[in-house]
């Protein structure tokens, strides 16, 4: 990180300097660590906008111009080239992998893939009706009660590199556990024989009577999905997990926080949000414009959903890929979805809307990608579980990046207090 000349803060009469920090895509920033130490004050910033925690090589984002790289690959040549396996190795490590390496790495997925079979016990402790998310939180944080983590005062490479694929493997293990829980069927254990994304679908959709054909067209629109899910830097779900990660808590117990974080429907919950909320508009006879006011008018707390992104200012570049891998894919598949029609319709009205252009909000990735999972046949409350499978990769990476950073400290922001002052207590009986 570049350090160049300094920014100077006029406060009370004073000057002060603080240094001006420069990444390498020219991205500046003024270091105000030092601040309140020196100044007694401190910054005000309601959810971040505008506060960078950490230095990050991990993805680069360009909000205005809508551009999006992992460790400097432009995500279209990732989506188009890469499989998901190698995008994580890319991630976490840092580099591509050598096609020695790939194997390794792909293979090494096949033996942690299994759960302990004590762990199934927990899968039958939740009512059907359990959302699957409650399920996948439950299941990662208890992870740690069953498979040893890693020594967080004397972290090796080993432990570390042991832990990623575990992660990785049992994961989409439990996301397809939870679904066969959800429908009353019996479990389908992972196959050595099958890839990532392959066995996945196959834990998915087969059954004892029935044995699911996997079909490249959904492999590939999968791991899209999955590849532009992978990482973008520090979102809500990203952060929680750098910073639950920050006291040392152990990987199993940051990755819970980020899924826990990931559920809300402003951030991954939003892809289940846009299909009922697509669903709602054809129930009401496909009428967008109705929508559409009601997202403006400010007495009303709805929004349109899969509309709007804290750092995208401009058509993010991830809707565009999915939009183009929806309309493939249900061409290929033969389906003709009323909800991709109603989810055009919108997006070019909301397009041509002054109320949205002014406040730059396009379609995001999630937007297209429910159309994408209803054409697979995985249901609505599934979604955010293939949105964690997609992220945990990025999630990984930020917390050994964070780990292994010389400077990383405990998460641990400020606030300016607005409570009362202080004043003398009075027991109840006097009140
Ligand atoms: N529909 C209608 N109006 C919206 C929308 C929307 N989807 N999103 C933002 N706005 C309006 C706000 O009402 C506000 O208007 P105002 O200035 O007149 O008060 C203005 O745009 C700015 O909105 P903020 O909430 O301040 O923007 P912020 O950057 O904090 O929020 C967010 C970003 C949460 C994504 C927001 O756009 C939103 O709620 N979108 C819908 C939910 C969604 O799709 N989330 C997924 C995001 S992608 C992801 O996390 C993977």
């Amino acid at each position: 990180m570049e350090q160049h000349e300094n920014a100077k803060v006029v406060l009370d009469g004073n000057t002060f300097e603080l240094p001006i920090i420069v990444g390498t895509e020219g991205e500046k920033g003024i270091d105000i660590s030092r601040l309140r130490s020196i100044t007694n004050y401190v910054t005000f910033d309601h959810g971040f906008g505008n506060t960078s925690n950490c230095a990050s090589a991990i993805t680069y984002l360009d909000g205005e111009a809508g551009v999006l790289r992992y460790r400097g690959y432009p995500i279209e040549q990732l989506a188009e080239q890469s499989s998901f396996i190698e995008t994580a190795y890319l991630l976490v490590y840092g580099e591509l992998p050598t096609s020695e390496q790939l194997r390794e790495f792909s293979e090494s997925f096949n033996e942690p893939s299994m759960l302990h079979e004590d762990m199934k016990n927990f899968f039958n402790g939740f009512p059907s009706t359990a959302h699957p998310m409650a399920i996948l939180a439950s299941m990662v944080c208890s992870l740690s009660a069953y498979y040893p983590g890693i020594d967080m005062m004397n972290p090796t490479k080993a432990d570390f590199d042991r832990i990623v694929v575990m992660l990785m493997s049992k994961v989409r293990t439990i996301a397809a556990f939870a679904y066969k829980k959800s429908i009353g069927e019996p479990f389908v254990y992972p196959r050595q024989d099958l890839e990532y994304i392959p066995n996945f679908l196959n834990m998915m959709f087969s059954s004892p009577t029935h044995q699911y054909k996997i079909y490249d067209e959904v492999v590939q629109a999968l791991k899209v999905l999955l590849i532009l899910h992978a990482d973008h830097e520090q979102n809500c779900s990203t952060s929680t997990v750098r910073l639950v990660g920050s006291s040392w808590a152990n990987l199993y117990a940051s990755i819970t926080a980020g899924i826990c974080a990931l559920w809300g429907p402003l951030h991954g919950g939003a892809n289940e949000a846009v299909i009922e909320m697509l669903e709602q508009i054809h129930k009401d006879g496909g009428d967008v414009d109705k929508y559409i006011n009601m997202a403006k008018d400010k007495s009303n707390r709805f929004r349109l959903m899969g509309f709007g992104h804290r750092v995208y200012k401009s058509y993010d570049p991830r809707a565009k890929i999915i939009k183009q891998c929806a309309h493939d894919l249900l061409d290929k598949l033969g389906i003709n979805d009323p909800l991709l029609e109603i989810a055009v319709k919108l997006e070019e009205k909301v397009l041509q809307d002054s109320y949205f252009a002014e406040r730059n909000l396009y379609p995001n990735v999630d937007f297209y990608s429910g159309i994408i999972y209803k054409a697979i046949g995985i249901p609505m409350k599934m979604f955010t579980v293939m949105f964690s499978i997609g992220r945990l990769p990025g999630w990984i990476a930020h917390w050994k990046e964070m780990m292994e950073s010389p400077g990383a400290k405990i998460g641990r922001p400020r606030q300016i207090y607005v409570g009362p002052n202080i004043r003398d207590y009075v027991p109840i009986t006097r009140r």
